[in-house]
C-alpha cells in the first residue's frame, strides 16, 4: 500500500487516463496536470512536432523533464502520456510520488476510441492494431511493476467508469495530508 498525496493514473493512449483523470481529480479535489500538455507548454510545440524535430528519444528527455516538475508538488492528479514507463528513473519517480492507477484497455477499445486521431505520432503506421499489440506487450509489464492498482476501463461510459474508479481508490488509497 502506498500513502501518498498524490494519485497518478499510467496506462496505454485511449485509456482515459486524461477524461478520468479531470473526474476523479474534482472529487478527490486535487489540481489536475496530464503531462503531455505539460511538456507542450515548457516546448512550446505541439508534440508531432516534438517528435519530427527531435525523434522519439527527444520526446522522451522532455517527458522525464515533465514528469519531475510535476511530481515536485502535493495534492495533484497527474495524467502521465503512454510511454512514460519506458525509462526505469521514471517509474522510480513514479512509484515514489503517489498512488499510482493503472488504467487497462483492450487494443479493440484504443482502436475504436483513437480512430480519428491524428495526434498520435506512434500510431501514424498503416496497421494501427498490429502497432499497439506490439506496444501493450512490452508495456504491460512495465505498468504492472510500476501500478499500485489496476482498473479495466475497457466498455465503461466515462461516467460509470469513473464512478467504479472512485470506489477502488476509496478502498484503496491511504491519501496523506499535502505537504505544507
Ligand atoms: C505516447 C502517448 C501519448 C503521448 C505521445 C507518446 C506513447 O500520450 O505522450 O504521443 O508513447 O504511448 P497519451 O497516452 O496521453 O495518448
Amino acid at each position: 500500500m502506498n500513502p501518498a498525496s498524490n494519485l497518478i493514473l499510467i496506462g496505454p493512449m485511449g485509456a482515459g487516463k486524461s477524461s478520468l483523470g479531470k473526474r476523479l481529480a474534482r472529487r478527490y479535489q486535487l489540481s489536475f496536470i496530464d503531462l503531455d500538455q505539460l511538456i507542450e507548454q515548457r516546448t512550446g510545440a505541439r508534440i508531432p512536432v516534438i517528435f519530427e524535430l527531435e525523434g522519439e528519444a527527444g520526446f522522451r528527455r522532455r517527458e522525464s523533464e515533465a514528469l519531475q516538475e510535476a511530481c515536485k508538488g502535493d495534492g495533484r492528479l497527474i495524467a502521465t502520456g503512454g510511454g512514460a514507463v519506458l525509462d526505469a528513473a521514471n517509474r522510480d519517480l513514479l512509484r515514489g510520488s503517489g498512488f499510482v492507477v493503472w488504467l487497462r484497455t483492450s487494443v479493440e477499445g484504443q482502436l475504436q476510441r483513437l480512430a480519428r486521431d491524428r495526434s498520435r505520432p506512434l500510431l501514424q503506421v498503416a496497421d494501427r492494431q498490429r502497432r499497439l499489440r506490439e506496444i501493450a506487450r512490452q508495456r504491460d509489464p512495465l505498468y504492472r511493476q510500476t501500478c499500485d492498482l489496476e482498473f479495466d476501463t475497457a466498455a465503461r461510459r466515462v461516467a460509470l467508469a469513473s464512478e467504479q474508479l472512485s470506489e477502488l481508490v476509496d478502498r484503496h488509497w491511504q491519501r496523506t495530508a499535502n505537504a505544507a
